[in-house]
């Protein structure tokens, strides 16, 4: 799994025998500071895309096969004892409503590399049946989190999404949807500003109080109060958005992050509030979780419920997309629908990705 945040390679070994699929090893290989470049650039229109995104996905493909060499590696597995490697992608653009989504990939080769099957392609069947291709995570997260309790299961990634679990056995559906940005504004301004590639512990953004002249205007983005299904991705909020609405505004840069950590939180905890209010508590999972500043920024958005890391469920917070991936290959081989209707707005239950087998 490589999310928007442009970070890196999360690889889990699966142990897909039980719902919900267990982790046996878990891996990670930070992207190069030039592949990373490259992917962003990627991700908005530019000369000669299609020489660019060939030679991206083929150097993107090198890191994956030595996510799960490492990952092989860690748990003592030969290669021949895996079924299938489910491998999303980089998303450079994700345009549902004009019905197409595009994950940098060279499958084909990961096949080669790897000498395992390999899963591509999960999101464009579920855009194709009139959905968002997104969320998929939403079928991990029910099976993995859901409970006796309503419970809202928050990822933050780049883009951060929610999963509306109501109690086990109820009736009403599943709901989830992009609410907004993750860590990928933050990630952008620690790089701008501090050179450095994120706000560790959310140190910075602890440092100073956020400015909540910038939150407001920031809040104003006409995404946050759209209804779900939807989705969203860097080609929203870009660096140029965030340019936009600071105007002239002259802030320290510290102030910028913590007025951009506290939009994260708020952002989430106005969508609990407004489209999941019965949820008993916020299990919280992706890289953001690792972020004190914004943990405890969210507890606030979300009071009175508890906010809690996935890592109390027994799922370590950055495995959690990469499992989620696991299993979709695995639904794929096994001939399951992946997505989740009442999620994404596909008109059906769909099996998603294509098999590239050795
Ligand atoms: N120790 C940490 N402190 C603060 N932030 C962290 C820490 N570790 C990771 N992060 C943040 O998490 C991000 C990576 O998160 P993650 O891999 O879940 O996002 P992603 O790749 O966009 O995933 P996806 O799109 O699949 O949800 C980093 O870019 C960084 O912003
Ligand atoms: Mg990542």
């Amino acid at each position: 799994m490589s999310g928007t945040s442009v970070d890196g390679v999360d690889a889990v070994l699966a142990d897909c025998s039980s719902a919900p699929p267990k982790s046996l090893a878990h891996a990670y290989r930070a992207f190069s500071g030039e592949l990373r470049v490259t992917l962003i650039q990627l991700c908005s229109p530019g000369p000669d895309e299609i020489e660019r995104s060939g030679v991206a996905a083929r150097e993107l493909t090198q890191v994956y096969a030595a996510a799960i060499d490492d990952v092989l590696q860690a748990a003592g597995v030969a290669r021949s004892a895996v079924r299938a490697i489910g491998a999303h992608g980089q998303t450079v653009r994700h345009r549902p409503h004009l019905g197409f989504s595009v994950q940098l990939n060279a499958p084909a080769l990961l096949a080669e590399l790897a000498g395992i099957d390999v899963v591509a392609d999960f999101r464009s069947r579920d855009v194709a049946a009139g959905g968002q291709g997104a969320p998929l995570a939403s079928r991990f997260h029910i099976a993995a989190f859901g409970g006796p309790l309503p419970r809202a299961v928050v990822n933050i990634g780049g883009i951060s999404n929610l999963t509306g679990l109501p109690r086990a056995g109820a009736a009403a559906p599943v709901i989830g949807f992009d609410t907004g940005p993750g860590n990928l504004l933050l990630d952008h301004w620690m790089q701008e500003h501090f050179a450095m590639p994120f706000d560790r512990g959310g140190a910075m953004a602890a440092s100073v109080e956020p400015d909540l002249q910038l939150l407001d205007a920031l809040l104003e983005e006409p995404f946050f109060e759209e209804p779900p299904p939807k989705s969203s991705g860097r080609e929203l909020f870009s660096p140029a958005w965030l340019e936009r609405k600071m105007g002239n505004r002259k802030l320290k840069p510290a102030t910028v992050l913590a007025t951009l950590t506290r939009l994260t939180a708020v952002v989430i905890g106005r969508a609990v509030n407004r489209w999941f209010s019965q949820a008993a508590d916020i299990v919280v999972c992706g890289g953001g979780a690792r972020n004190a500043t914004l943990l405890r920024m969210l507890e606030t958005a979300c009071a009175p419920r508890p906010v809690l890391a996935s890592s109390a469920l027994g799922v370590e917070p950055d495995q959690v997309e990469a499992l989620a991936f696991a299993w979709l290959a695995h639904a794929h081989i096994a001939g399951q629908p992946g997505n989740v209707p009442s999620v994404t707005g596909a008109q059906g239950g769909r099996i998603l990705g294509a098999l590239y087998p050795t």
